[in-house]
């Protein structure tokens, strides 16, 4: 246990700068040796978690579904899935994971759900001018016999976004409207069976232990109902499905049903938004809690671009009182040590191809700068299962076992999102490094050559790994008072000649972070260095911060010697 385990259960406030660990159910560990993770699986390694230093558990989606999206099809959320495990189950790794001082994070998909869900199977019996029908977004088609589709909206997975329905005598039917694939129906939210039924499943889990929900696709749930096609330039709120102005009061519902419990629930919001002022919306007191910073995760490993991030989060979370979240990738992302080692390091969706060039030692060392970078800065973080081991993207699975609809969708063009969502490396041997028992099935991606090398157990006991350097980040993280200070640019520390356009520099309380991205350049003199990403360069005129090397520094107490020997 940590020493501080008791003091965090009580604190009302935990989520404003607590570390969030994502786990993808499916590859985090398969407990019964199916080649699938499960709750078991996780349920083994609720230590590791505890020992790596996180607050809380984000899973993601756990429920019944028939896994056309991973899960983000849900057929009915008050079920775990078969291949995951049963409620008790569920319920057991809650409680559990909350006495080792860990909460949990469930996902909730609004959206949409699975077409498998009893209600738009009971759509599709009723037909059209059906009650049944009005949950969704059930609409004949233009043109003579409604043979076209009713709006060209793009689908967020590419492609068109209706699918005709088939009348029960054959005849082509109505068409209904989804923004991701065909076996996710869109919900209406105009319709009250909608509303109450996702703040029953709210209830549902904050019943059960929860700490609080990650809503998924949060800026989508709202559509315009005279189903206009997109403008070529929409002002803010004029998008027919996304960001629109009705959606605040879903949120607002949602926060009240978080407040009626003694220990107030979080809402995290997956909210993909340009604009920032239309983003912290919100995050306003009576809405969200946070929402993921995808703008800091996008950008590309250039100190410009990443400080310009920073400000403009800060800028936007303050007018609300929110506190920012700093996130490096999730499952729907190119792993940091990849991206990080291309030409081009930011990120875009639609924009992955097969073949890019990546150097893999560069993208590794950044991504141990960005590790640093991210966990000084004001507010939560979120580390996904496997960026601690410094996981990269596994770019070579074998076309017949993408399962990733993404990819499909763009007609094979996108290698799709599998490449992050490998299964984990416990063991350096065994039939799955681990990842299931000895003697199991194979995982359902097959791991490449070299993962046990990446193992929890190779670098456990190695103190150059990422693991190592996490366990460390993490731990100061929680130890230093300093990290609930105020955040301050300190351009003037900024060592040498260096500029902000080469270093990222600044203060929290009596602790310097400094993140060179250039080349290497002298530490400030009068600082001792608590933790550095990589082996600092010692030189005659003072120790030097190498290249895409980040380093933490805390002021020397008057009447010591400087130090500059990594903790
Ligand atoms: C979110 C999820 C993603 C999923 C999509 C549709 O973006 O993170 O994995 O495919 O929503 O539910």
């Amino acid at each position: 246990m940590r020493e501080d385990d008791s003091t965090r259960g009580t604190d009302a406030t935990w989520w404003r700068d607590a570390v969030i660990y994502q786990v993808y159910v499916r590859s985090f560990a398969d407990g019964d040796g199916d080649g699938t993770g499960d709750l078991a699986g996780v349920r083994q390694h609720l230590p590791y978690l505890r020992d790596l230093g996180v607050d809380a558990i984000w899973f993601t989606p756990w429920y019944l579904s028939p896994l056309a999206d991973g899960g983000y099809d849900v057929a009915d959320y008050r079920e775990i899935d078969p291949q995951f495990g049963t409620l008790a189950e569920a319920e057991q790794l809650i409680a559990e994971a909350r006495d080792l001082g860990i909460r949990t994070i469930v996902d909730v998909v609004p959206n949409h759900v699975s077409a498998a869900h009893r209600w738009f199977q009971a759509a599709l019996a009723a037909g059209p001018g059906s009650p049944e029908r009005e949950r969704f977004w059930f609409h004949p088609g233009k043109g003579p016999g409604g043979d076209e589709m009713p709006t060209h909206w793009v689908s967020d997975f590419q492609g068109t976004t209706w699918t005709r329905t088939t009348n029960p005598d054959g005849t082509p039917g109505e068409w209904y409207l989804h923004l991701f694939t065909p076996e996710q129906p869109d919900l209406n939210w105009n319709h009250p069976d909608v509303r109450r039924e996702h703040e029953d499943i709210l209830r549902f889990w904050f019943d059960r232990g929860a700490a609080g929900i990650r809503i998924d696709s949060a800026a989508l749930l709202v559509k315009d109902a005279t189903l206009p096609e997109v403008p070529a330039h929409p002002g803010p709120g004029e998008h027919p499905h996304v960001d629109r102005d009705e959606i605040h009061d879903v949120y607002r519902g949602w926060r009240a049903v978080a407040e009626s419990y003694d220990e107030p629930r979080v809402l995290v919001g997956e909210v993909w938004l340009a604009d920032r002022a239309r983003f912290a919306q919100y995050l306003r007191p009576d809405e969200m809690h946070t929402a993921f910073n995808f703008d800091f995760m996008a950008r590309p490993w250039d100190a410009k671009a990443l400080r310009e991030s920073v400000q403009t989060t800060l800028d936007a979370h303050a007018p609300v009182g929110a506190p920012a979240t700093w996130v490096l990738s999730n499952h729907d992302v190119t792993r940091p040590v990849t991206r990080y080692g291309r030409e081009d390091s930011a990120f875009a969706f639609g924009a992955k191809r097969f073949g890019t060039p990546t150097d893999l030692a560069a993208g590794r060392r950044r991504a141990r700068a960005a590790a640093l970078l991210s966990a000084a800065l004001p507010g939560s973080l979120y580390v996904y299962q496997g960026d601690e081991l410094g996981l990269p993207e596994v770019e070579d699975l074998p076309l017949d076992v993408i399962n990733d609809p993404m990819h499909f969708r763009s007609g094979g063009v996108d290698p799709g999102r599998d490449g992050c969502r490998v299964p984990l490396p416990w063991t350096r041997g065994g039939t799955s490094h681990g990842f299931g028992p000895d003697g199991g099935a194979h995982p359902w991606l097959p791991q490449p050559a070299g993962w046990g090398e990446v193992s929890v157990e190779a670098q456990a006991g190695d103190d150059a790994s990422m693991l190592s350097l996490y366990r460390r980040v993490l731990a100061l993280r929680h130890t230093e008072p300093a990290f609930r200070a105020d955040f301050a640019w300190a351009d003037d520390l900024l060592p040498g000649d260096a500029t902000g356009d080469q270093v990222l520099a600044f203060t929290r309380g009596d602790l310097l972070c400094v993140v060179n991205l250039g080349p290497a350049v002298p530490l400030p003199a009068g600082y001792d260095v608590l933790l550095a990403s990589a082996d600092l360069e010692p030189g005659a005129a003072g120790t030097r911060l190498p290249t895409d090397t980040a380093a933490w520094l805390r002021r020397t107490p008057p009447g010591h010697a400087t130090g500059t020997t990594p903790a």
